[in-house]
């Protein structure tokens, strides 16, 4: 089932309550919410109180895309503030297994993420226990940048391996998504689309996200 999500680093945080009120509105499947800690990436932006906060603004699942060290012990404040899905990477510094396990005992659901330079098999030891694999398409930390064609094959390479186990795994893009970028990630095996910049700088929200839907449909 192919998914819109976006990502709301590209909105006015001045008025954020509104700005997911409106991608609900236009039609978004989910509301990507990403959070870096300056460390893990190279840039900071929220944490668990606001998603609490902004929670009461949206019926819409949360997605939340962990960019921080230790997630392992972030974990549970994010449960509480109200997410519905909590990827984070598998190259940050906590334990995988119990991490992936401790999200699944909270009943949320489970994502893991791989950078651009991280081979896609390493997730697959988890796979069994995830609801959704991120495979990055532009170095974390900033929106607004170019997608990676060649981050292709690691999509195709994770869908094969999702169907040889018969599993229902999503597969996640982010980075430098938009109306071209979104064919060529469906067409390789992508079904969740993360953007911020193409949705959230367009005139006319609704309409891209209609748009991002119907050619996500290869
Ligand atoms: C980057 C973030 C992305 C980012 C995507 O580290 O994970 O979610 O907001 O932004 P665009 O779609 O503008 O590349
Ligand atoms: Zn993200």
């Amino acid at each position: 089932m192919i998914k819109i999500s976006p990502s709301i680093l590209s909105s006015d945080y001045s008025i954020l309550g509104d700005e997911l009120k409106r991608m609900q509105d236009c039609g978004a499947d989910m509301l990507h919410i990403d959070v870096m800690d300056g460390h893990f990436v190279p840039n900071i932006t929220l944490g668990a109180p606001i998603v609490r906060c902004i929670r009461k603004c949206s019926t819409l699942p949360f997605d939340v895309h962990l960019m921080i060290s230790d997630p392992y012990k972030y974990v549970p404040d994010f449960v509480k503030a109200g997410s519905d899905i909590i990827t984070f990477h598998v190259e940050a510094d906590s334990d995988v297994e119990k991490t992936v396990e401790l999200i699944n005992s909270l009943g949320v659901k489970a994502g893991l993420a791989v950078k651009p330079k991280t081979p896609v098999e390493e997730v697959y030891p988890y796979l069994d226990k995830l609801a959704m694999v991120l495979v990055m398409t532009v170095e974390p930390g900033f929106g607004g940048q170019s997608f990676m064609a060649d981050m292709m094959p690691k999509v195709a390479a994770v869908k094969a391996e999702i169907e040889r186990r018969g599993l229902d795994v999503d597969i996640q893009v982010d980075g430098g998504i938009n109306g071209t970028t979104i064919i060529e990630a469906a067409k390789a095996g992508a079904n969740v689309f993360v953007a911020g910049n193409a949705i959230f700088s367009s005139d006319d929200a609704a309409a891209t996200i209609a748009g991002f839907k119907s050619k996500a449909d290869v």
